[in-house]
């Protein structure tokens, strides 16, 4: 017997009707973007490695995680591990008017070790907005993706909020980390001392306890912020506060990219454990686009993991409404003629419906039927045929069955599924 292949490690199939949740949060993240002006973004799922490794030398996913490849044509791409790089590479090749608000959503590809919420393929939904370096740029960015989580009704998270400051305010703060666990090397753990000396931000953002206990009383970056970077800070603070947008403050939130400029911040689920709890986090980059060969421009976005977030979701009992069944199964024994005409003139006048097929029993249809989750069933045998007649049987509340003369069953049906939905 051949091999029953199986998805690659750290990779997942989403079927229905997990994809029905999956396509309802996308409808609601493009609705809430939508609706704030911003447009959809698609990029190539691979760039030129050295779009990627932009995102810097210090971060585990370029050192470590990138899926990295030469073509035929012996070109070094990587698979993206992330969006925003590719977005800001597209606004530099394309020039377009600022600010330039988009949306996408997008696989993600970091080579990892997989566990729980945690994938060598997840998915994110996300947002940039490019070329503005006011902070209320900052705040609409934050308090979308805030009501985006409000609008697919999750309440149990919290914010965690954060300046790196100006690019100067941030290199003067590493400099000062570094000399600062330079004298602690001792107590630091094992695999964090490595980075001590060069890449000091990424010891902050260790998730290892030993490390924890010692960078809880470490130097923080707001308490050396530029008047400009506090000014701007604030400003932030001040948006979200009036926006009824609730944070906290946490000068150790730094986060795995070293992209970030000013604001950085998180969101994380109460209901899922907490290494991988942030169901989206962003900043403002605002030296990146010039990292990437353009010109100097400033910019703020976030990413969402989508897998994250249908697990805070599921935890919380949240979307579970979604539109995955069809209104009307159709169930022809007269041999499938019938059956194929109606149910295309069903959906040519906006009746979801589906079918069997295999030309089985009666009974067999049924229980397709019945496990279609359809509300209505239309039934079509030699004496409905004769007759010209369907007859029309209500698969939920089990209340009999009417019968409709065949050239009213769109009108008919029209009326009942429009009936029923004022209903609900
Ligand atoms: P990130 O924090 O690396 O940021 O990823 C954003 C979100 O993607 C995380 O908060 C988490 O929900 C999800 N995520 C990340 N890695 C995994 C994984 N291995 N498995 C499952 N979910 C994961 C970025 O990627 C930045 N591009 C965000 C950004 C946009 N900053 C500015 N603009």
């Amino acid at each position: 017997m051949p091999e029953v292949f199986q998805a690659p490690k750290g990779t997942r199939d989403i079927l229905p009707p997990e994809s029905d949740r999956w396509q309802a949060l996308v409808a609601v993240f493009a609705d809430v973007f939508g609706r704030a002006g911003y447009g959809l973004v698609q990029n190539p799922m691979f760039e030129d490695i050295g779009v990627f490794q932009r995102l810097g030398e210090g971060t585990e996913v370029v050192r470590k995680e990138m899926y990295d490849f030469f073509d035929k044509g012996d070109r070094h791409l990587a698979l993206r591990p992330e969006g925003t790089a590719s977005v800001v590479r597209a606004f530099n090749q394309h020039r377009p008017t600022v600010p330039w608000k988009v949306w996408y959503l997008t696989p993600c590809f970091r080579y990892e070790e997989p566990q729980a919420g945690r994938f060598r393929q997840h998915h994110q939904v996300g947002a940039e907005a490019i070329g503005s370096a006011d902070p209320d740029l900052d705040v609409e960015v934050i308090a979308l993706q805030h009501d985006f989580y409000r609008a697919l009704g999750l309440s149990r998270l919290s914010l965690r909020l954060n300046s790196m400051g100006s690019p100067g305010d941030r290199q003067a703060y590493a400099g000062q980390l570094a000399a600062w666990l330079g004298e602690r090397l001792g107590e630091l753990d094992e695999a964090d001392r490595a980075n001590a000396a060069d890449h000091p931000l990424r010891v902050l953002d260790s998730k290892r306890e030993r490390t924890m206990a010692v960078v809880a009383d470490a130097p923080r970056i707001t308490d050396g912020l530029s008047a400009d970077a506090a000014a701007h800070f604030e400003r932030v603070q001040a948006g979200l506060d009036a926006l009824g947008v609730a944070y906290e403050i946490d000068p150790r939130l730094v986060r795995g990219l070293d992209y970030y400029t000013h604001s950085t911040w998180e969101f994380a689920a109460g209901s899922l454990t907490s290494a991988q709890n942030a169901v989206g986090g962003g900043g403002r980059y605002d030296g990146l686009a010039e990292a990437l060969g353009g010109k100097a421009t400033p910019g703020v976005g976030f990413g969402a993991g989508i897998e994250r977030i249908l697990l805070a979701a599921d935890a919380e009992d949240a979307l579970t409404e979604t539109a995955g069944a069809v209104d009307v199964f159709v169930v022809d024994v007269t041999g499938g003629d019938a059956g194929r005409d109606l149910t295309f003139e069903l959906r040519r006048n906006g009746i979801s419906a589906d079918r069997a097929f295999d030309a089985r029993s009666m009974k067999a249809q049924m229980k397709v039927a019945d496990r279609s989750g359809a509300r209505l069933a239309l039934l079509m045998g030699d004496d409905e045929l004769a007759a010209d007649i369907v007859t029309v049987r209500d698969l939920r509340s089990g209340e009999g069955q009417t019968s409709v003369s065949r050239s009213e069953v769109v009108a008919e049906l029209t009326a009942r599924l429009a009936e029923n939905e004022s209903a609900q």
